[in-house]
């Protein structure tokens, strides 16, 4: 046989090969979401739930590189945008009521520093007091230092195109790490730098709308250069020891259209290495080797310049060798794909896929954007369950992945698309700037409230001696307010703040409790002997207990927020959370500096400045430690053991205690034309 003959038959076996080596080592996963159980989601107690948006999207009236390009390119302004510098606490109010432990926003660098030698300090006073805001709902914030926004003078100054141009963001960095650092513990350095790159410099769809892959190097360069200085500034001022800092990469899935292409495999590879490998790469080793370079270079400070990896993933983008570089063009789907409204396919598969792409950097991973373009928002729903549910498979199989945080909370200015794309939780009217929560806003608080609301404990096991003959056959919950049984109206409220499991300490009278049920929650009831009082009723039930409960009184109803008080727990480090009104009209604690320092059922002093109101948080730690068996009292022995350590969560709510028929009176006065 003749040398070509042999090539020609090994040829095309070599062909094949290839591409069934490649195909076997990055296969196109797909989910047979048919056949799955997407409400099979498990989620660490501690994980982050949150929202994302970014300044110049929701803002409103900025001056910066972005306003210029929308001018000069004619396209649709950013204008008023959701008017979010005037409305931010209404907007606060919304996060709120989603339920979420963390807010993912971003500080708009040409408010805060108009001119070069301008620094506003009311903008300053704004964020400030936004960030204390946050805080003060239990909601911590994560700040993204620049998110593809930033002040005309820098741009005038070629930004980021300039090596030398990098001191002046990294210094803007430096004052507000100064200004929020105490309050702020996670920071993001740059939003999506490939997308930032690629964008204004390779499509040109971004300011400043260049196409040149020389400036595109630099740029990405100097992007990765002013992370690694801002990271490595931050962790020195005070605060840095404890902060969170870390980078934001979109990673987008690149797979070759026609699996048996080998040209199609070719362009896919490149693109994976430009957009997302290279600079993981680089965050890894230290090196970088910009897109369409030839050469790494060593930047210092890069190497391990993240405490966390942050990925915001969207979608999987099939490569031919003629893929369309506009982004009007529809980009190639699978046939059973759908297509967001962005065009490109929904594919939650490639969410598992990001992660295994970041795995090997070893830094704890959190989602700081996933979200989808979606006008009615008939898509959004099953969006978010899917990936929800890949997020949930990957934690399972031992990824460390501890939080994710929704884009975005409210419809917004989606870049080059102006106000086309809708990718919000809350819908909003651009007339009238009126936010309305969508079926997807919904979906996502329930799963999110499932998810972090901890069980309920409720002390049910109240003889109810004061109420005479109200409680003379049945335990003092059960007794009827309103035509319902009181412990029906705190199931009704637990319920409405996500809760769905409680357990029940029935005292030794529980069999009045038999064929008692609630629809949508799940319930246990525990029965005691004999009579062992609040403590003993929890030490008896030590194994039904969760890590960490809300407990409620039998006999209080206490309309507050579950969410806000669990997430203050969550926050503070202790391991009792007790609310406090201190609007009561008697007095039985003395708090200081968030602490209950000392408290007394029976007698009240001059000092005492809060009552509790009942509800708390408690981590089944406590009961453990300084429970006993036989009859105590959880007030007396818990808070007095506790004291110094006990969270105070501040909350003047009214709380009912039903203790005497008068009180019952008053209850039922207040339910009066609220429906049963
Ligand atoms: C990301 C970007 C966000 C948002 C989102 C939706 O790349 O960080 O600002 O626009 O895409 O397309």
């Amino acid at each position: 046989m003749l040398w070509w003959q042999i090539a020609l038959i090994c040829l095309p076996i070599v062909y094949f090969l290839i591409i069934i080596i490649l195909s076997f080592q990055n296969p196109e996963k797909h989910v047979k979401w048919n056949d799955t159980n997407l409400g099979n989601l498990k989620f660490p107690k501690d994980f982050l739930w949150g929202v994302a948006t970014a300044s110049h999207q929701i803002e409103g009236n900025n001056k910066n590189n972005w306003t210029q390009f929308e001018k000069s390119k004619g396209l649709e302004e950013s204008g008023l945008a959701c008017d979010h510098w005037n409305r931010w606490k209404k907007d606060f109010d919304l996060i709120e009521r989603l339920g979420v432990g963390t807010y993912r926003f971003s500080l708009e660098w040409s408010r805060i520093q108009p001119e070069i030698d301008f620094w506003d300090e009311k903008v300053i006073l704004q964020y400030s007091n936004m960030v204390d805001n946050l805080i003060s709902r239990g909601i911590e914030p994560m700040v993204t230092l620049h998110h593809f926004s930033h002040p005309i003078w820098f741009q005038e100054k070629g930004g980021f195109e300039v090596g030398k141009n990098v001191s002046d963001w990294v210094d803007f960095c430096e004052k507000m790490f100064n200004l929020l650092g105490d309050r702020v513990k996670w920071w993001c350095t740059i939003n999506e730098p490939a997308v930032f790159t690629t964008m204004g410099y390779v499509l040109g769809e971004f300011p400043p709308g260049i196409r040149s892959f020389k400036t595109t190097r630099s740029v990405a360069k100097n992007m990765m250069l002013a992370h690694a200085l801002c990271y490595r500034k931050l962790k020195k001022l005070p605060y840095g020891d404890k902060a969170k800092i870390g980078f934001v990469k979109n990673i987008n899935i690149f797979d070759p259209y026609r699996r048996w292409n080998l040209l199609h495999w070719i362009q896919a590879k490149i693109l994976d290495e430009m957009f997302n490998k290279c600079w993981l790469r680089g965050l890894k080793t230290g090196k970088f080797r910009p897109p369409s370079s030839l050469f790494s270079k060593k930047i210092d400070g890069l190497k391990g310049s993240s405490d966390f990896i942050g990925v915001n993933y969207y979608t999987h983008l099939l490569a031919t060798p003629f893929m369309p570089t506009k982004v009007e063009i529809d980009p190639l789907i699978r046939p059973w794909e759908d297509r967001t409204d962005f065009r490109y396919p929904m594919y939650a598969e490639g969410l598992r896929r990001s992660f295994e792409m970041v795995k090997n950097l070893n830094l704890p991973i959190y989602v700081t954007e996933n979200g989808v373009a979606d006008d009615d928002d008939d898509m959004r729903p099953e969006h978010i369950r899917r990936h929800l549910w890949i997020t949930s498979q990957a934690i399972k199989d031992g990824y460390d992945i501890r939080g994710f945080y929704h884009w975005s909370l409210m419809d917004n200015f989606e870049w080059a698309e102006g106000y086309t794309q809708r990718f919000g939780l809350y819908h909003v009217n651009y007339n009238t700037q009126e936010r309305t929560l969508k079926e997807s806003g919904r979906l996502y608080s329930e799963i999110i409230n499932l998810n972090r609301m901890p069980q309920i404990v409720i002390l049910a096991g109240g003889l109810g001696t004061r109420l005479g003959k109200l409680a003379k056959d049945i335990p003092k919950s059960l007794v009827e307010v309103n035509g319902l049984p009181i412990i029906s109206h705190i199931l009704k409220w637990a319920y409405g703040q996500g809760c769905r499991r409680a357990l029940i300490l029935t005292g030794h009278n529980g069999e009045k409790f038999k064929g008692f049920k609630f629809s949508g929650m799940d319930l246990k009831f525990h029965r005691e002997s004999e009579p062992l009082g609040t403590g003993g009723a929890l030490f008896n039930a030590l194994e039904l207990l969760d890590d960490d409960f809300i407990l409620l009184w039998g006999d209080d109803y206490h309309p507050i927020q579950y969410g806000e008080l669990v997430n203050q727990h969550f926050n503070s480090g202790e391991k009792l959370t007790m609310t406090v009104t201190e609007s009561h009209d008697s007095m039985n604690l003395k708090h200081y500096g968030g602490r209950v320092i000392e408290y007394n059922k029976n007698e009240t002093s001059e000092q005492f400045n809060g009552y509790e109101a009942g509800t708390s948080v408690v981590s089944k730690s406590v009961v453990v430690k300084y429970g006993k068996l036989g009859k105590w009292s959880w007030e007396e022995i818990i808070y007095s053991k506790l004291s110094g350590k006990i969270n105070v969560y501040l909350d003047n709510t009214k709380f009912w205690d039903v203790g005497t028929p008068e009180r019952i009176l008053k209850l039922e006065q207040f339910f009066k034309g609220r429906g049963p």
